[in-house]
């Protein structure tokens, strides 16, 4: 719905700049017609958008260029009569129609900057004023063309100058610290506790230990094609972490040769912040020839994955990643377990399913029990499906749906960084778990009693987690009301860099560093609401938390307890979600298409009362 009420705008707007360009003005009833009908027509998608998705979709789009766009009407009907003012009013009307379409295209934030009310509102006036003063003082000297080309060369200017801005915006470094308080108590008194000295376990707890060595190696992709890649331990994916629930895991991370330097982060793992594995806010990264170790106590039971936190997007893009798998000390776990995570792009971009507990069954006997962890390392939410048996998903991020319900000829879909546990049992002919990308892979599992064709057909039906499983009550109570409530609406920029036009990705208008800090205390209880008004997915991961959903597009989930650390919001969707704040740090707070957290879109969740003794302001 988002994207058409965008699509039709700009269809509009440029239909209104078309019609002030080419219809004859004298007389002017064609083009008062047409563009009364092009105003109405945008009027009435605005009102189907803005009851559909909400007010907050549109009211940047449509509440600032609204008045831009009617204003040469009230114009001519205040000035009706007079030659001169008609003259003006057409040359101010092209001007303002076509920068509304510049606006549309490029310019117009969720969070409308003083700058930006100046282009809609002030720019228009002072072209105005400077037509009049241009039409008294050298009236007739001039012709249309002069006025037309300089309207083209002022928006072209406005455009490659805001591609340039924008690219220096993101450059900025040093926080600007905009802490957003999310309407609660302003609590910041001394920033007491360094986030260092909030670790795991000591030495002498450690049950499992590991040792990691990061490296780049030549090696086949699943295509065939031999590519370098930067693994560690020389594994695709990384070493499998398996534990019990109880466990004292430490890790020791080496790094041989990967120049930038790496670290680990426990995705989904709620660590003491120490741990988190975020450079410059929790360490620093761990330079070649240097080592760092990693201690956390493995209390909860699940389905998790680690991978390189600097630079991500390209560290985890070369195989920077591995699972993290702690099983439960109590449940029976199933007779069968596979772990499989789909590939990131760089290493293939098909949507490959890469085992990480090493070779998968080809043959599994008719009655057995089989659970597959499955995991997404890809920057796009991926389509995944199990045809030919019935199957539960078990859990989402590690936490347990309550009751799951059978699902046939549905398929999953799994945000960019989260994991879905699904069971079943193994009929008496084959079963094939692929992803939609990559129709003839995935995996085959035969029956060991016969040989049959799996089935390779896409099902229409999606998982809709919001209602799936039977409600509990969750362990969050939220009869008392949240101490702060956070709005993040997400947009996109083009920006010029590089030698190339680019896409960046904004948090309430901004670009990390200057994205809003979200101020807590510790033991708040928390709601954040994400809006996506751009035209892109953002799978929004939390570090440190689970976030709890409490509605989608507005509507209360009614299923099992929904708990998540990556949350994908398409365009056009509204997410609410709760946390509690319960372990202090300054956590990220980041779109999982790691290309996105690169170009912006990244935050920090801020406790008031510690403080990092590195920058601050992570390279991630
Ligand atoms: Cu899986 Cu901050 O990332
Ligand atoms: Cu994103």
């Amino acid at each position: 719905m988002y994207m058409m009420f965008f699509g039709s705008s700009v269809l509009i707007l440029m239909g209104m700049a078309i019609a002030w360009s080419i219809l004859p003005f004298k007389g002017g009833r064609w083009l008062i017609m047409a563009n009364v009908l092009l105003l109405f027509a945008w009027f009435a998608v605005a009102v189907i958008a803005g009851l559909s998705i909400g007010w907050e979709f549109i009211r940047q789009i449509f509440g600032m260029l609204m008045p831009m766009v009617v204003s040469p009407f009230l114009l001519l009907a205040i000035l009706r009569k007079r030659k001169l003012w008609n003259r003006l009013v057409k040359r101010y009307a092209v001007f303002v129609a076509w920068f509304a379409v510049f606006m549309i295209a490029f310019q117009i934030p969720a969070f409308p900057d003083g700058w930006t009310y100046f282009e809609c509102f002030g720019l228009p006036i002072l072209i105005f004023s400077l037509l009049y003063v241009w039409d008294r003082r050298l009236g007739g000297r001039f012709r249309m063309r002069w006025i037309v080309s300089c309207s083209v060369l002022l928006i072209v200017g406005f455009i490659f100058g805001s591609l340039v801005w924008n690219a220096t915006a993101m450059q900025a470094d040093g926080h600007e610290a905009s802490m957003d308080w999310g309407g609660g108590k302003m609590t910041r008194g001394r920033q007491s506790v360094d986030v260092t000295t909030l670790t795991g376990p000591d030495a002498a707890a450690v049950t499992k230990r590991y040792h990691f060595t990061a490296a780049k190696k030549k090696m086949e992709v699943p295509d065939g094609t031999k590519k370098e890649l930067w693994l560690f331990n020389g594994k695709l994916t990384g070493p499998a972490i398996r534990v019990t629930q109880g466990d004292v895991v430490e890790v020791t991370l080496s790094n041989k040769n990967i120049a930038d330097g790496v670290t680990i982060h426990w995705h989904g793992y709620d660590v003491p912040i120490a741990e988190d594995g975020v450079p410059d806010i929790s360490q620093k990264a761990v330079a070649v020839g240097e080592s760092y170790t990693y201690r956390f106590k493995a209390d909860t039971a699940g389905t998790f994955w680690y991978h390189s936190h600097n630079q991500s997007s390209e560290q985890v893009g070369h195989g920077l990643f591995g699972s993290l798998v702690v099983e439960p000390k109590t449940l029976v776990k199933e007779e069968l377990e596979i772990v499989g995570f789909v590939a990131p792009k760089y290493i293939d971009a098909s949507g490959a399913l890469l085992s990480s507990n090493g070779e998968v069954p080809k043959k599994i006997k008719p009655g057995t029990n089989v659970r597959i962890r499955l995991g997404n390392a890809h920057n796009k939410p991926q389509k995944l499906m199990l045809n030919g048996a019935v199957f539960q998903v078990a859990a989402i991020d590690g936490n347990l749906i309550h009751k799951p319900t059978d699902l046939k000829n549905t398929y999953l879909q799994i945000p960019a960084g989260g994991r879905m546990d699904i069971t079943f049992t193994m009929p008496n002919h084959a079963v094939r778990l692929f992803d939609a990308n990559d129709e003839n892979g995935g995996w085959v599992f035969q029956s060991t009693a016969t040989t049959t064709k799996a089935s390779t057909e896409i099902p229409d039906e999606v998982f809709k987690p919001e209602e799936y499983g039977e409600q509990q009550a969750s362990q969050l109570d939220l009869s008392a009301g949240f101490d702060r409530e956070f709005e993040m609406v997400f947009d996109s920029k083009l920006a010029f860099f590089d030698g190339m036009v680019h896409h960046l990705w904004t948090i309430n208008g901004e670009l990390y560093p200057n994205t809003p800090m979200l101020m807590v205390s510790e033991g708040d209880l928390v709601k954040t609401t994400f809006i996506n008004r751009s035209y892109s997915h953002h799978p929004m991961h939390l570090h440190g938390h689970k976030m709890l959903v409490l509605t989608r597009n507005g509507v209360e989930t009614t299923g099992s307890p929904w708990w998540t650390d990556t949350l994908n919001v398409k365009p056009g969707e509204t997410y609410e979600v709760a946390f509690k704040a319960d372990n202090p740090g300054i956590w990220m707070d980041h779109c999982h298409n790691l290309d996105h957290a690169t170009n912006g879109m990244m935050m920090h969740l801020q406790y008031d009362n510690v403080y990092t003794p590195f920058s601050g302001h992570t390279h991630e």
